[in-house]
């Protein structure tokens, strides 16, 4: 038995990093997992998630997405419900950064991060509940969301400013529809990453970020993608009663400290 047997998931950014470990963790919990992103070759290199996710036995679809314009977001929903019959657990987890402070950021970086990292998860959430209203309950529950927000929503991100700003957004967000869409049975929740090493270049894995990550973080290693997909797992599982709008930090102590 799987802990999502029978369920129909979307994960956005399903193609590398937190959102691919997301969307293989919830395939092999028995979930049929609908990915979108706008490519399908992982930024870290290896198979594409689709094909790893067969390969195990599990059920799966790649549809190419942009979050940030909702005529895909609806055909991604669309394209789920017309496979699958239903959607129980939408995640959203694309984003995009630049690293830049404020006086770096053009007016262009700054609608692009914010486009696709808020924008996007507001067309993602707001597609979502058009449909989960459609659905009769399970187990008290129409339909569930995972925002995958980050630390970096709580305190600011040092350099990244349109980030920062875009995650703050997301924490509030995930808020604002747990409290808003709580009487019809729709369960939105979030998971804020610390600093989880994915195989992304640039800044990401710069050593002095990496170092300054380490500082930061009382656990004696930095995260790992299937430290959050553990975590996306209970949220999207019906483990979680009773628990929406909050933010689940998954940081090794970095904000407790
Ligand atoms: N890695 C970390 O340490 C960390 C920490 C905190 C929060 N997060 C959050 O976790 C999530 C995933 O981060 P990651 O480190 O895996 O990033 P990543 O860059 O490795 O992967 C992001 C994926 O999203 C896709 N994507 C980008 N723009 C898109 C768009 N417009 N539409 C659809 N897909 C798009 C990319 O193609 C990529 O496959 C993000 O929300 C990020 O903010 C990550």
């Amino acid at each position: 038995m799987g802990m999502l047997d029978n369920k129909v998931a979307v994960v956005t950014g399903a193609s590398s990093g937190l959102g691919r470990a997301i969307a293989l963790r919830y395939a092999a919990e028995g979930a049929r997992v609908v990915l979108a992103d706008v490519r399908d070759e992982p930024i870290e290199g290896g198979a594409t998630t689709l094909t790893l996710i067969e390969a195990a036995g599990g059920s799966a679809f790649f549809v190419a997405t942009d979050v940030g314009q909702w005529a895909e977001i609806d055909a991604l929903i669309g394209f789920a419900v017309e496979r699958f019959g239903r959607l129980d657990v939408m995640v959203n987890n694309a984003a995009t950064y630049t690293g830049t402070n404020m006086l770096e950021s053009s007016e262009a970086q700054w609608e692009r991060v914010l486009r696709v990292n808020l924008t996007g998860m507001f067309f993602g959430c707001k597609r979502a509940v058009q449909q989960m209203l459609t659905q009769e309950p399970v187990d008290e529950v129409r339909g569930r969301i995972v925002n995958v927000s980050s630390q970096h929503g709580m305190v600011a991100s040092p350099g990244d400013f349109p980030y920062g700003v875009s995650k703050g957004g997301t924490v509030q967000l995930t808020r604002q529809i747990a409290v808003d869409h709580a009487a019809e049975l729709i369960v939105c929740n979030a998971v804020a990453p610390g600093k989880i090493i994915t195989g992304k270049p640039g800044a990401a894995n710069d050593p002095h970020a990496l170092d300054y990550s380490r500082r930061r973080t009382p656990w004696p290693r930095l995260g790992r993608p299937e430290d959050v997909a553990g975590a996306a797992l209970f949220l999207g599982s019906s483990l979680a009663s009773f628990v929406t709008g909050i933010n689940l930090m998954v940081d090794g102590g970095w904000m407790a400290g």
